[in-house]
C-alpha cells in the first residue's frame, strides 16, 4: 500500500510568494511553504504531493488524478476561491476532507475577496495567519486522520 499523503494546492499567483506584496503575503517562498508543509506532515509519517497551477483546469486534472487517495487536501485557491465554480464542484466530487488556507486575512480586503465559493465543501478554512496557515493546516488533515 503507498504511504498517505496530503496534496498541497496552490492556484493563480502563487508561484510569486515571496516577492509579491510582501507585506501581504509575507516572504517565504512556494518552495519554502512546500517544504514546511512537507516537513510538518513527515512528523506523522504522511507525504505531499504538490501542485501550483495558473490554470483552473490543471488544478481540476490534479485534484481528479490525485485526489481521491489522498488523506486530505490542503488548498490556497488565490483568486480562484472567490468564483470558480468549477473547481468548487470538483472538490464536492472528490470529498476528501479538505483546509481551504488563505495567507493574508480576505474578509479585511477588498469587497470581491469576501465571497469564498468553496466553503461548503471543505472542512475548514485558515485565515490570515500567513503562511503559517499551511502548516496548521497539515497540522490539523493529519490529526483529523491518524
Ligand atoms: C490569497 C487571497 C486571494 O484573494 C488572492 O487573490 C491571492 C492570495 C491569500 O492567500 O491570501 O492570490 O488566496
Amino acid at each position: 500500500m503507498p504511504n498517505p499523503y496530503l496534496l498541497l494546492i496552490n492556484g493563480p499567483n502563487l508561484n510569486r510568494l515571496g516577492v509579491r506584496k510582501p507585506d501581504t503575503y509575507g516572504t517565504r517562498t512556494l518552495q519554502d511553504v512546500v517544504d514546511l508543509v512537507r516537513e510538518t506532515a513527515q512528523g506523522y509519517g504522511v507525504e505531499v504531493l504538490d501542485k501550483q497551477s495558473n490554470h483552473e483546469g490543471e488544478l481540476i486534472d490534479f485534484l481528479q488524478q490525485h485526489g481521491p487517495e489522498a488523506l486530505g487536501i490542503i488548498i490556497n485557491p488565490g483568486a480562484f476561491g472567490h468564483y470558480a465554480y468549477a473547481l468548487r464542484d470538483c472538490l464536492e466530487d472528490i470529498d476528501r476532507p479538505t483546509i481551504e488556507v488563505h495567507i493574508s486575512n480576505v474578509h479585511k480586503r477588498e469587497a470581491f475577496r469576501h465571497q469564498l465559493v468553496l466553503a461548503d465543501v471543505v472542512q475548514g478554512q485558515v485565515v490570515g495567519l500567513g503562511t503559517d496557515g499551511y502548516r496548521y493546516a497539515a497540522i490539523a488533515l493529519c490529526q483529523l486522520n491518524p
